[in-house]
């Protein structure tokens, strides 16, 4: 699959993967997104975290988690003790899905065969930065990258084993956190995040 998506040579660089990836069009979201999203941070980071897809202020700045879910997961990084441009940051489907709603884009759940369509660009940032810890950011991201589906209250908070000395991770997404409705829910799932980010972090050390 991934011969087929870059002929015959593959990248060594996520700068020169990022560089195929803008011009993508393995599946028609690229057509009314703004750009395509690739992942960002050190190619030699320990850790990644792959979230579901670019949001609406992602898609203007093309650039990962810099919109309210972005600012939310910064805050809990940085709480759990980890250093964001340590990280390398980046989604399972790397175009914005939308639906135009008068003036507003509303984000749309990316589906099975966008999912599996944008899986390659996934894969080749994988081999490339080879990341000891990988952090799945909710149901998307997980199955994005365990190819199954995953309940993440089942499954969040211990590792699992994956391919290439990688312990893939399970958590929330941030934009879960944000949708809750009570604040006392928001502070327990809040602190479970955190929790979760620390806990992470500590199967580094
Ligand atoms: N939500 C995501 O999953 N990824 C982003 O980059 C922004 C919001």
């Amino acid at each position: 699959a991934i011969g087929d998506l870059l002929a015959d040579t593959l990248p060594a660089s996520v700068a020169a993967l990022a560089r195929d990836a803008a011009g993508c069009r393995r599946c028609p979201l690229w057509q009314p997104a703004t750009q395509t999203v690739f992942g960002e941070g050190p190619q030699d980071a320990a850790m990644m975290m792959v979230g579901e897809q670019p949001g609406d202020q992602e898609d203007l700045a093309g650039r990962p988690f810099v919109g309210p879910a972005g600012q939310l997961l910064d805050r809990a990084i940085r709480e759990a003790g980890i250093d964001r441009q340590a990280v390398y940051v980046t989604n399972a489907v790397k175009h914005f899905k939308f639906e135009p709603r008068g003036k507003r884009r509303i984000h749309q759940k990316p589906d099975n065969s966008e999912i599996t369509a944008c899986a390659p660009w996934l894969a080749e940032e994988r081999r490339l930065v080879r990341p000891a810890l990988l952090l799945m950011l909710g149901a998307t991201a997980a199955r994005a990258v365990l190819g199954r589906t995953v309940t993440i209250s089942r499954e969040r908070g211990r590792p699992i084993p994956l391919e290439g000395n990688t312990q893939g991770f399970v958590t929330v997404h941030p934009s879960y956190l944000l949708r809750l409705p009570d604040e006392e829910a928001k502070r327990r799932e809040y602190a479970a995040f955190v929790a979760d980010l620390t806990h992470a972090r500590e199967l580094l050390a």
